[in-house]
């Protein structure tokens, strides 16, 4: 594995790989241990939009492994493709650092980044997929569930970038995704035929939440409006409206489902606080494993 691009270009064996290295790295670092197997080593770290989760648990998982990390926002460096082609960018920086992080808005940049990059390119977030998010979240899901193969995910919201990338995680690993989204933000067709290719019956589309919570082992939201949607806030906010996760929703689900959210969780809106604070709620323990599955990425990646 050269790049952690999307999680349909890895195999079984290598997500599977890089869970165990999460579980030992996790382990490790909770006994007090350390690892400092990216000694000297730095990752420049790109960000088109904003974030909390991702830039603080990449530098800190850098520093853990012993390496350095750099920051970079869109107006230090005259925009990304702007002042200098994206391809001039992925070759110089390969000359100073041994690893490229980014978040972008369109997939393509990253796309590009990996092609001009003699180092590895890992994608934090663009508008189409947000695997280390997924991964995070099966990871989650195996340490409260006990089990990876099997479990059925309810996601209730926009077929989005974490939508798809929880589709391509659950036809990888043997989990069920359904996802239930009002007409007009369904997860797109290519998506679930690809998923269901890998894997059949992996990935479902449908539009009601509460067929979708029958049985659901997770219930899974996300934001009504991703970074760079804003000018429809109003609108997707009145589309979206039959589609919160909240307690009456919850009740059509088993008493035992968990409830996950990627964060950062607008409350009132595609949850409620009510739901978001439940003992039912593995959201934080889902944000602190960005922190495991990432020092696991930059471990296999750049070791
Ligand atoms: N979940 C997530 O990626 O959060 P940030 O946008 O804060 O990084
Ligand atoms: N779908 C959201 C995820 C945020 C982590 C967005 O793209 O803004």
């Amino acid at each position: 594995m050269k790049h952690f691009l999307s999680i349909s270009k890895c195999s079984t064996d290598q997500l599977n790989e890089l869970l165990e290295i999460s579980t030992q790295l996790k382990g490790l670092y909770k006994a007090g241990g350390n690892d400092p197997c990216l000694a000297n080593k730095t990752l420049v770290m790109l960000f088109e939009k904003p974030s909390l989760r991702t830039r603080i648990s990449f530098q800190v998982a850098m520093t853990d492994l012993g390496g350095n990390a750099i920051y970079i926002k869109p107006e230090d460096i005259g925009g990304i493709g702007k002042r200098e082609p994206v391809k001039d960018m992925a070759r110089v920086m390969s000359r100073y650092v041994k690893g490229i992080m980014a978040r972008t808005f369109e997939h393509s940049t990253i796309i590009e980044l990996a092609e001009y990059a003699t180092v590895p390119v890992i994608n934090a977030l663009t508008d189409w997929s947000h695997p280390c998010q997924a991964m995070a979240d099966v990871l989650t899901i195996a340490e409260h569930c006990g089990r990876i193969e099997g479990v059925k995910i309810a996601y209730v919201g926009d077929g989005n970038n974490v939508a798809r990338s929880l589709g391509f995680a659950c036809a990888k690993l043997g989990m069920k995704l359904v996802v239930a989204s009002p007409a007009g933000y369904e997860l797109d067709a290519k998506t679930i035929e690809r998923a269901n290719e890998v894997s059949a019956e992996s990935v479902e589309q449908t539009n009601d939440p509460v067929a979708a919570v029958c049985g659901a082992d997770i219930i899974y939201t996300d934001t009504w409006v991703s970074m760079g949607q804003e000018d429809e806030k109003q609108k997707r906010r009145q589309d979206f409206a039959d589609f919160q996760v909240n307690a009456e929703l919850v009740k059509s689900a088993p008493a035992s489902a968990k409830i996950m959210h990627c964060l950062p969780a607008y409350r009132g809106f595609e949850i409620t606080d009510e739901v978001t604070e439940s003992p039912n709620s593995i959201m934080f323990d889902q944000a602190e494993n960005r922190l495991h599955f990432q020092r696991a990425l930059l471990k296999k990646l750049m070791s």
